[in-house]
């Protein structure tokens, strides 16, 4: 392998729901030299339950980094040219394990994950009028079965080895970033259990404002703080890696995947939004410094702190639970396309959806509505309905669910987007791209890198002070395809409603320890 072909080189782990990937980037241009891939298995032991074993995510990122490895030694690439790795990873999925054996005690409990539908009620029987917006100034999140707390709460109430670990002070809490991390930086032997503020907002154990472990939402809950990992920014050096062929390589970026995606996307500009379209699809806007609660269904979410000294960007974000999962389900439980990727073929043989609606609320349905009780439907069947027509309702829902954010968005913000971009596996879909456009009655922008993600998980590995291989003020905007909304305002859908909520709104519950 020659030295220095493409200059300094960043890698990503990306672990997500449905893979985990380890890309190659050149620092001076942004390209991506190489990655490997490894499918990820979920595990369905009950209705509504959806698990990963937590050995099995890192064994993939372990894979997934020798085999890009392989790759660059085959390309002639120098691996040692590696000057720093990022991870960027799915969120709120919650993983424990026994910090004296390292083995994880249960398997994670996936974001998806409905089985704390009975936590969440008993939750909010302890809240003024029952309020799903009880905790909402605090940590920005309503009380729903999406987010940590409540996993790691059910996992403290019904694992008699959780539970022990934790009363005898062994049990180690974390999202996916932190258990890898822990691994990377040497496991037993002095792992790091930290976590970044990206993450950790999605615990619904932060306070959004100071970026702290909150005591009362920590009391709330019933979580011991000593379970936690420590906070740190996106971007900085938390520790080296101590095994396989990056050995010493520092990591030095950490994201979720959908702030990492708004970092790729190059949204670091308040007003400016992007959208992703992978397991579930979600939506978010940079609200610059400036924290917005919403008042309907959106999330307030940490979008980045890229660097220690770095001010706090945050985001409003439009959460929806199942995109690509609903053609992976006429797939895998219909067996109506071979190849997830055959949607689009049989979608474009229908000039409609012939009436047919799908509503994929396989679990429940996320923002704006936040109705754990929801279940899917398909409606509008007649004699002539066929798999085309399902197919193409399925795009349409993924669609019509992100006009519903939009809308919400816009009822939040007062701004209108005078434009839609978006990334992630299901963007490769043209078909689905110009439904959004129509849909939505907005011009939808898709960067030609594609892999915007792992991109800006790699950018904050790269800024990180006393690496500084990445220069951020220096982006230029990536190159985009655009689809303009084509047919007329009056075919549009029209307005959707504002979701009710259950409960009345009631914010400033618990009084913040600072005040
Ligand atoms: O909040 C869940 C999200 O991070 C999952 O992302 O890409 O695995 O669908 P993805």
């Amino acid at each position: 392998p020659v030295s220095g072909k493409h200059g300094p080189l960043v890698g990503a782990v990306d672990q997500g729901t449905s893979s985990t990937r380890f890309l190659v980037f050149a620092a001076g241009t942004g390209e991506v030299l190489t990655y490997h891939q490894e499918e990820v298995a979920q595990l369905y032991p009950q209705e509504g339950w959806v698990e990963q074993d937590p050995m099995a995510l890192l064994k993939s990122v372990l894979t997934c980094i020798e085999k890009t490895v392989e790759n660059l030694r085959t390309l002639e690439i120098d691996p040692a040219d590696i000057k720093a790795v990022g991870i960027t990873n799915q969120r709120e999925t919650t993983v424990v394990w026994d910090k004296r054996t390292g083995k994880p005690l249960a398997n994670a409990v996936v974001w998806l994950d409905a089985r704390t539908a009975s936590t969440v009620e008993e939750v909010l029987k302890e809240t003024p009028g029952q309020s799903q917006d009880y905790l909402r100034d605090l940590c920005g999140l309503p009380i729903t079965t999406y987010f940590s707390a409540l996993k790691l709460r059910w996992l403290l109430d019904n694992v008699k080895e959780v539970k022990q670990a934790c009363d005898e002070g062994n049990l180690l809490f974390g999202t996916v970033d932190t258990w890898l991390l822990w691994n990377l930086t040497g496991a037993l032997d002095g792992g790091l259990h930290v976590t970044d503020v990206t993450n950790a907002s999605r615990t619904m154990l932060m306070n959004i404002r100071d970026l702290k472990w909150d005591p009362n939402l920590c009391k709330f809950f019933r979580i011991p703080m000593s379970v936690l990992p420590e906070i740190r920014s996106s971007s900085e050096v938390y520790g080296y890696i101590t095994q396989g062929p990056l050995l010493g390589v520092p990591i030095s970026g950490v994201l979720g995947d959908q702030q990492a995606a708004l970092v790729g996307q190059m949204c670091l500009q308040s007003g400016q939004a992007k959208n992703t379209y992978g397991t579930g699809c979600f939506l978010l806007y940079n609200t610059g410094t400036q924290i917005v609660l919403s008042e309907h269904g959106l999330l307030t979410t940490v979008g980045y702190k890229l660097g220690k000294g770095a001010p706090t960007i945050y985001a409003l974000e439009g959460s929806v639970a199942i995109a690509g999962a609903a053609v992976r389900w006429l797939r895998d439980n219909l067996n109506l396309i071979k190849n997830s990727a055959d949607i689009e073929p049989l979608a474009k043989t229908v000039k409609d959806s012939g009436g047919v609606y799908f509503v994929p609320a396989f679990s429940g349905l996320f923002a704006p509505y936040w109705r754990t009780d929801a279940r899917g439907t398909i409606c509008g069947l007649t004699q002539g309905s066929t798999g085309a027509h399902l197919a193409r309702a399925a795009l349409e829902a993924v669609c019509f669910q992100t006009r519903e954010i939009l809308d919400s968005m816009q009822k939040d913000s007062g701004i209108v987007l005078n434009k839609l971009q978006v990334d992630g596996g299901m963007t490769g879909n043209n078909t689905l791209l110009q439904l959004q456009a129509d849909i939505a009655g907005v011009p939808v922008a898709r960067p030609s890198m594609t892999e915007t993600t792992a991109l800006g998980a790699a950018m904050a590995a790269g800024a990180a002070e006393g690496i500084a291989i990445w220069d951020l003020t220096k982006l230029t905007p990536l190159t985009t395809d655009d689809f303009t909304p084509s047919i007329l305002p009056e075919e549009l859908p029209t307005k959707t409603q504002t979701p009710t909520h259950r409960h009345p709104v009631t914010y400033n519950p618990i009084p913040h320890p600072n005040t």
